[in-house]
């Protein structure tokens, strides 16, 4: 590089809508130009659709080539999130509406070594968990209802991410979005204020992954 630093900026294609029967030759697709593998996990209970169990979620962890950015949408999340910081994910997204104790798992997705994640659906206000800023690495501004991909970008969610963006101030925490990102809408939430972007069927629809992967990273620098 010409001696100017790329912003610091992460792509992490979400496997969601990837061909699951076929999981390690889809990674290997997008691996060495993505920062992250996004593993959803969905227990049919807080979201209306299942994906992996533990186990199953345990094994693309230890097998992915690249870090695992594992986001629970699972009811009674406290005690699980620990055990997948414990199994290798490199960041663990909690949802606060399904948190009992946000502090103390926080704290111990930490201690296990991984990356602690806070996540809010659409209608979830980013005012009321500011007391955690000193807990959490990252905030999760949902742009979709939780569940399933291949959803339209909630462009209402722009105000929250710029408020989210604004709470962090200069504190090194990340600031993702999750739902309906594709080259139309990255801009606009890199814009306002994200830097950590989740994209599933842009990815995985398209005819060459990571060749998207590549054009969504431009698109934010261009905004920067
Ligand atoms: C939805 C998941 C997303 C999903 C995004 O609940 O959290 O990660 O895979 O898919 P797209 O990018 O297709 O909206
Ligand atoms: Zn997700």
């Amino acid at each position: 590089m010409s001696g100017i630093s790329a912003p610091e900026i992460r792509i992490t294609p979400s496997i969601l809508n990837a061909d699951r029967s076929n999981l390690s030759s889809e990674i290997g697709r997008i691996a060495d130009v993505s920062d992250f593998i996004h593993l959803d996990v969905m227990d049919n209970i807080f979201v209306p659709n299942f994906t992996f169990d533990f186990d199953a979620a345990s094994k693309i962890i230890r097998e992915c080539p690249i870090p695992v950015d594992a986001h629970l949408m699972v009811a009674q999340v406290d005690e699980i999130a620990i055990s997948y910081a414990q199994a290798g994910a490199a960041s663990v997204t909690i949802h606060v509406e399904s948190a009992s104790d946000i502090r103390s798992t926080c704290l111990g997705i930490r201690a296990a070594g991984a990356r602690a994640a806070l996540a809010l659906k659409p209608a979830t206000r980013i005012d009321d968990y500011q007391e955690y800023l000193d807990v959490v690495d990252m905030f999760l501004i949902m742009t979709v209802e939780p569940g399933f991909g291949g959803q339209s970008f909630i462009e209402e969610m722009l105000p929250k991410i710029a408020q989210t963006k604004r709470i962090i101030g200069d504190r090194p925490i990340w600031l993702q979005v999750d739902g309906g990102i594709s080259l139309e809408t990255i801009e606009r939430a890199a814009e306002a204020g994200a830097d950590t972007f989740v994209a599933g069927s842009a990815v995985f629809k398209a005819d060459d992954p990571a060749e998207m992967v590549r054009a969504l990273r431009s698109r934010v620098i261009s905004t920067r």
